[in-house]
């Protein structure tokens, strides 16, 4: 396969080589992983780690109105003009829904245990939980199911990934209400019922802290709602609504996980779990208040999810800041809420600086707001990067950001198991690009840092890269490109880049061998 992705292959071999075999190459120059070099060698991971690759519906399956499906919040919200970059959509997106079998076989292909992909909700329940369960939806999840168990993947499944059915926003503003936690464990109860015998891991949210401030806060997802000193929208407020959204998100997330505990875990025997973004907060200087405000951008990005539903209550540093703001919990959401994980999802991508702006005086607009914990934050200090810029403006590299957030998700929630449910590289659409080094490089490096905190004591199951194929990125549309595979989006067709081979090389020196070991 290698030699027909790239045309000069002798080249590409001897990238391969230099990046794959020895950790003192120039391929690994940056100095996280050249201080640490000689300790990876002999690290080995565990025989059931999940290696893997991600996927969304929205932004991979196409096939927006096939077999039943009715309109989600993102089919409505990509057809207004002047919302997704290039003005596309997700109507046919990688054509997933009918390419799977095909996708299926590259994953194989590359040795991955594990395939990473949500549900669209708007496939299952078309009419909300007001109509009937769409069979050809089910039958569909169904088969795609059986195809990765044929192909030896365990299938790892995301219940909602931003998009919702529209009829929840147009019934009741959907997260806005707390009526969505009955729509959303109705939802759950399906799924569970009907794909949970095969399905063993669950998480319920993908990056509910992104969806909440960017729908509510900052208005460029949908529903498109913030304030108008934030952004140009036409309802909605920035200081209020993300605190409610997230308020129904935990509480739907919740009642998920207590249906599953009562009900399904005991027969199905799978674990269920949340996916966070994370960013690294990095203190911009040494001074206390600096470090202080590295802890609150924590508590108003991350542990404002994670908080309520380990230990039943949002962190301090916002109850201190947003008072009776913050939505209470009730009596009965504590019941089911201590614990409510058996693992942490983390999305694990960039970093970025954090300036005190509660005892400093900030520029305006530079996030010194209440509802972002007074807290500036950047990827720039005095000009310079945090790690290494990108072509995608809110992504910077910096590998050591993977170490420090897998040791602060250890410490602080007692030492529970985490996969990094998502990690990977984006470059501007720049033409073909099958030799993607800077991908190479990336994966690299982030993946020295996560055996780092393996090392010290990080309970981490899993690693999936965020992509297989070049899809739909949201608002930058397909401008930006994720893939260990180019997609040609005129014909479709998938090419492997040098990430591809360099990632089915690193899974079968660092667990393929002994899987094969095994079988024999
Ligand atoms: C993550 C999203 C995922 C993808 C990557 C690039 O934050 O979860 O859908 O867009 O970013």
């Amino acid at each position: 396969m290698y030699i027909s992705v790239c045309p000069l292959w002798i080249l590409c071999f001897i990238i391969i080589t230099l990046v794959s075999s020895s950790s003192s190459t120039i391929w690994y120059e940056d100095h996280v992983s050249l201080r640490e070099i000689n300790t990876q060698e002999n690290f080995s991971f565990p025989k059931d780690f999940l290696f893997g690759t991600a996927s969304f519906a929205y932004q991979y399956e196409g096939a927006y109105l096939t077999d039943g499906k009715t309109l989600s919040n993102w089919d409505v919200f990509t057809s207004i003009p002047g919302k997704i970059a290039d003005g596309t959509h997700g109507k046919v997106a990688v054509d997933h829904y009918h390419r799977y079998p095909e996708d299926l076989d590259l994953m194989h292909d590359l040795g991955v245990n594990s395939y990473r992909f949500s549900l669209s909700w708007a496939r299952i329940l078309p009419k909300g939980r007001l109509g009937d369960v769409n069979m050809e939806g089910i039958d569909h999840y169904n088969r795609m199911i059986n195809a990765i168990l044929k192909r030896g993947m365990e299938p790892f499944v995301t219940l909602t990934h931003y998009d919702i059915p529209q009829e929840l926003e147009l019934r009741y503003k959907s997260w806005l209400s707390p009526q969505i936690r009955e729509d959303f464990e109705h939802y759950a109860a399906i799924c569970f019922r009907h794909f949970g015998n095969r399905v063993k891991f669950w998480s319920t949210f993908n990056e509910p802290n992104v969806q909440v401030i960017l729908g509510y806060r900052k208005g460029t997802y949908p529903p498109s709602r913030c304030s108008k000193t934030f952004a140009n929208c036409t309802r909605g407020g920035s200081d209020i609504e993300p605190l409610v959204a997230a308020h129904n998100i935990i509480r739907s997330h919740l009642a998920a996980v207590n249906l599953y505990r009562t009900k399904f875990q005991e027969d199905q025997r799978g674990k269920i779990g949340i996916v966070m973004n994370t960013i690294w907060f990095e203190p911009v200087s040494d001074s206390l208040a600096d470090s202080l405000a590295a802890e609150r951008a924590q508590a108003f990005y991350l542990t404002w999810f994670l908080d309520p539903v380990v230990f039943g209550r949002y962190p301090r540093e916002m109850k201190d800041i947003l008072g009776e703001d913050l939505p209470e919990f009730t009596k009965d959401d504590l019941k089911s809420s201590k614990n409510g994980l058996d693992f942490i999802g983390i999305n694990q991508y960039t970093s970025r600086y954090a300036k005190d702006c509660l005892h400093t005086a900030c520029e305006p607009g530079q996030g010194g707001s209440r509802a972002e914990g007074f807290v500036y934050s950047n990827a720039l200090k005095t000009g310079l990067p945090l790690g290494e810029r990108t072509g995608v403006n809110w992504f910077n590299v910096y590998p050591q950001g993977m170490e420090e957030m897998l040791m602060y998700a250890t410490e602080r929630y007692r030492n529970i198991p985490l996969y990094v449910t998502e990690n990977g590289f984006g470059e501007n659409d720049t033409g073909v690009l099958l030799n993607d080094y800077r991908r190479v490089k990336f994966m690299s490096n982030y993946l020295d840092a996560l055996k780092r905190a393996m090392r010290k004591g990080a309970d981490v199951r899993g690693y999936f890269t965020w992509s297989l194929l070049d899809n739909f990125e949201w608002i930058s549309g397909y401008t930006i490109r994720f893939g260990m595979y180019h997609v040609d989006f005129d014909t479709l067709e998938r090419t492997p880049r040098l990430s591809a081979s360099w990632y089915k090389n690193f899974i079968f020196k660092n667990v393929g061998q002994r899987r094969d070991d095994d079988d024999a």
